[in-house]
């Protein structure tokens, strides 16, 4: 059912771009008209019929004739006042000059009195550029011309040599027009076409949003989401009781945050989005998500995060960790106890609304202060927004305040053992690895650490000093896009795969590996470990669920 919830989202993503274009490009053609689209708003039109009666052949007909037996017609029209035979064969058509009998050739200056005869706009030739064929002109490979001419719509007129006639007449309007029927038909070869692979496809994809529309719809109405009497899950439950849960999807059962414990014997069985978002300890120790349960008194449940609590924080120190990466300290209205490896829940106003934002803590625990450190998210490009929670925050300035609900989270150390703490991070995941890493650093017997870092480049190494002075933590940053010119001579390449070079000569059984990073490197990295056979029980990371 997770396949088709994803699906059925990414396939009506590519759908609704579709419609929209079809929209766009229909109004563009109502609004545009036949002519405005042509390209002919230039063009003038043909006059061979009483050019005709000016030429005096020296070939004649029968000659013709007897030349091309197999001719279906033979017609004589005048191309500027020269005789030219047309002589359809029963595969091609020929043109023979009518004063030498030899084959037609259109030579430039030619062509370009033919394309100032067919020619009626304002405009001066601008140049003559010889050419086989044109994009612009469906269906036409011959040699010819293009007569490019200097007015207000970029008229272009093509000429063929063989024939000599002036084949089309093109222009900006007309190219605009040629992308609107591209979008329209979805057809980029230029073929105007409903019928071929990409309109099935989108016939099919259409098919598919349908019908997964009515299985998905149908499991609504059996579930009751609809009946405005129906059961609440237990999120909906401790939402309005004012529990703070962690959140980032709303119930959707995507996020894997929302965790609570069931006690009791009749607990429900896990669904697809629990075995697919939590491991199989936390399965049989009862942990479910609380999105995807409807309250029931058969058993009891228990807040996963119970020492979670509102808070105000204020800014007290902001820095610029890196050219991307900004350091936010805050002081909280109440005492905040939490684990290394925790979040925040951030409530970031937004316009009429209020954004949760997940930001882990970046050090140990401290009762004074709070530090986070913000990836600031720029416009991907220009007229798309920056990223709204963290240009918020790092816009704030010294003195502001900005609510906030936690510690939530269960990326913690392990247990007290004798493995070797091996962190594997990336960007702004250096946070709840750091404070990972201080807390292991304080105890009385630390165990030992290693830390491999990824970033682009050098400047992107925030707390680079910090983590080369640890003892008894072994740092390796690793660059992703580094050149010889840099003078870079540490690691290259992707975090993980310097993470799997190193765990290659240890025992894997002896190791617990933390990972915290962007989506693809979170993704690389769990699937690496996985298989070269790390337990998956050893394995701890953190995505915020996204
Ligand atoms: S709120 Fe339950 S999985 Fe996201």
């Amino acid at each position: 059912m997770r396949f088709m919830q994803w699906l059925h989202r990414w396939v009506s993503l590519i759908l609704v771009v579709q419609v929209v274009l079809w929209l766009i490009s229909g109004f563009f053609f109502a609004l545009t008209g036949h002519q405005g689209m042509s390209g002919h708003q230039y063009m003038v039109p043909k006059k061979t019929l009483t050019e005709l009666r000016k030429v005096a052949p020296k070939f004649g007909f029968e000659e013709i004739k007897q030349r091309f037996p197999n001719a279906h017609a033979v017609e004589l029209v005048s191309v500027a006042g020269v005789g030219q035979y047309q002589v359809t064969l029963p595969d091609d058509v020929i043109y023979i000059d009518a004063n030498t009998g030899s084959h037609w050739n259109t030579d430039e200056t030619l062509a370009t009195q033919l394309a100032l005869r067919s020619y009626s706009g304002p405009g001066r030739v601008e140049s003559v550029e010889r050419v086989t064929g044109s994009e612009e002109v469906i269906g036409w490979n011959a040699p010819g011309f293009r007569v490019d001419m200097a007015d207000d719509l970029n008229t272009r007129i093509y000429v063929d040599i063989a024939s000599a006639q002036v084949v089309e007449h093109r222009n900006t309007p007309w190219t605009i027009a040629d992308w609107a029927f591209r979008l329209h038909f979805m057809d980029y070869s230029g073929g105007r076409s409903f019928n071929h692979l990409l309109i099935w496809s989108a016939g099919l994809l259409a098919l598919w949003f349908s019908l997964s529309g009515l299985i998905l719809l149908g499991r609504n109405l059996i579930n009751g989401d609809f009946n405005p009497r129906r059961k609440k899950t237990w999120l909906e439950q401790f939402q309005q009781q004012g529990h703070p849960v962690a959140s980032s999807c709303g119930g959707g059962g995507t996020c894997g945050l929302c965790k609570v414990t069931l006690k009791g014997d009749n607990l429900p069985k896990p669904t697809d989005s629990e075995n697919a978002l939590l491991n199989r300890d936390e399965l049989n120790a009862g942990v479910r998500l609380s999105c995807q349960h409807k309250v029931s008194t058969a058993y009891n449940v228990e807040l996963v995060d119970k020492a979670v609590s509102d808070t105000r924080l204020t800014l007290v120190s902001k820095r610029q960790l890196t050219p991307s990466i900004v350091e936010l300290t805050f002081t909280s209205s109440g005492n905040l106890t939490y684990q290394a490896g925790q979040f925040m829940q951030f409530r970031i106003p937004h316009i009429d609304e209020v954004l949760i934002r997940h930001y882990s803590m970046a050090t140990c625990p401290d009762l004074n202060k709070l530090v986070f450190n913000v990836r600031q998210m720029p416009s991907p490009q220009e007229g798309v927004p920056p990223g709204v929670g963290s240009n918020y925050l790092c816009h704030l300035e010294v003195g502001a305040n900005v609510d906030a609900t936690g510690p939530f989270g269960d990326f913690q150390l392990t247990e007290q053992n004798n493995n070797t703490q091996v962190f594997i991070g990336g960007g702004a995941g250096i946070a709840p690895l750091r404070s990972l890493i201080q807390a292991e650093q304080a105890k009385q017997q630390p165990r030992h650490c290693v830390f491999f870092y990824g970033a682009r480049n050098e400047d992107e190494l925030c707390y680079r000093d910090e983590f080369e002075a640890y003892d008894g933590a072994a740092y390796t940053p690793v660059l992703s896009e580094t050149t010889k010119a840099d003078g870079w001579s540490g690691n290259t390449g992707f975090v993980h795969e310097a993470a799997l070079a190193w765990l290659a000569n240890e025992d894997l059984n002896a190791v617990d590996v933390y990972v915290c990073g962007p989506p693809p490197m979170l993704k690389a990295t769990l699937k690496a470990l996985t298989d070269i056979g790390i337990n998956r029980s050893r394995i701890r990371f953190d995505d915020f669920g996204i």
